[in-house]
């Protein structure tokens, strides 16, 4: 068998939803519930983890959808996995001391083409039809509607917004406007919609732009979905909306910022290991936090907000701070 063939179930009669087989890992959902299952690796006692099929796909909608981002994506306190930037390490209870101390947690590395056709095939049959993983609870229907019941091709296959150039100059993706099918969002009415005037020297109309940037995001149709607006060697800037919970708790494999632009989120940080509380975090506009390269952290915005996601790309980092070369925090006070 092709390493890259998708294992998979014919539809459960009962209700019509497939399941899905990685590795030693499968997975089944029914009307409310998706069941990750797996075996011990020292007795192969089988352990069974239930998350609601509402968290579980908007989690696994984020993991699809950002390549597995940078470290981890736990979907909760049990079931997540790694980026290996080539290969993905799926977990279960590995980064849960309740789990690992009674040898109940798995590892399992695979080549990332075989995780990601999995993870799409798994959203693909179990989204269904009015569900939008992407969009905040208040404008999108429910995961819970009973059996199996139709598809969100649309929602799911959308692609992410990411710049070849800066945002407005030539060459790149069209700004967010009323004409290109994105209207401003509810809770941003009151955001200025002007433009800033460029004037450019002759010959420099191609080289320099400005753009509104509350704008652009007062007109983003999804929540918890970082873009790639600007580029600038190894600096990203990653602007999103937020609303509701970010579905992910993220474990950082180096140091990220964050920059609040409008409204307020809370954060929960947590050791990266072992999940332990380590401070609760509450970010208002103009505030800027560091998130360290040993933690977790989950975000709670009550309304819908902006955020700065500020990453390094460098490929590197992993290595430079997994070895203890670079602190984990980039400022001593
Ligand atoms: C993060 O993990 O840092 C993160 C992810 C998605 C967001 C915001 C922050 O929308
Ligand atoms: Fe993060």
């Amino acid at each position: 068998m092709n390493a890259n063939t998708i294992i998979t179930t014919a539809p459960s009669k009962l209700t019509g939803y497939c399941e899905f087989q990685l590795g030693n890992f499968s997975f089944s959902r029914d009307e409310y519930f998706v069941y990750v299952r797996w075996p011990a690796p020292a007795t192969g006692t089988q352990t069974t983890h239930v998350m609601s099929a509402d968290a579980f796909l908007r989690a696994m909608m984020r993991d699809v959808a950002w390549g597995f981002f940078y470290g981890q994506v736990n979907f909760d306190a049990v079931f997540g996995t790694t980026n290996l930037y080539g290969q993905v390490e799926v977990y279960a209870g590995a980064f849960n001391p309740a789990y690992a101390s009674n040898k109940l947690a798995l590892k399992e590395t695979f080549d990332t083409p075989i995780v990601m056709a999995t993870f799409k095939a798994i959203l693909d049959d179990w989204t269904n039809k009015g569900f939008d993983p992407f969009a905040a609870p208040e404008e999108t229907g429910t995961a819970w509607l009973g059996q199996k019941n139709g598809h969100n091709r649309e929602a799911i296959d959308r692609a992410r917004a990411t710049c070849r150039r800066m945002p407005g100059l030539k060459g790149d993706a069209p700004l967010r406007t009323d004409d290109s099918g994105y209207p401003v969002n509810r809770a941003f009415r009151d955001v200025s919609q002007d433009e800033p005037v460029v004037m450019a020297e002759p010959g420099f109309e191609n080289e320099v732009s400005a753009f509104n940037l509350f704008k652009f995001l007062s007109r983003s149709d999804v929540t918890w979905n970082p873009s790639i607006t600007s580029v600038c060697k190894e600096s990203l800037f990653c602007p999103t909306t937020e609303e509701y919970i970010l579905p992910i708790k993220h474990g950082n494999d180096r140091v990220e910022w964050f920059l609040q632009l409008s409204d307020e989120i809370t954060w929960d940080v947590e050791s990266k290991e072992t999940g332990m509380p380590r401070a609760k975090l509450t970010m208002r506009p103009g505030d800027v936090a560091c998130m360290p390269a040993d933690i977790r952290h989950q975000g709670f915005s009550h309304k819908r907000s902006m955020l700065l996601v500020w990453e390094n790309a460098n490929p590197e980092l992993p290595k430079l701070y997994a070895s203890g070369k670079l602190p984990i925090n980039p400022i001593a006070f």
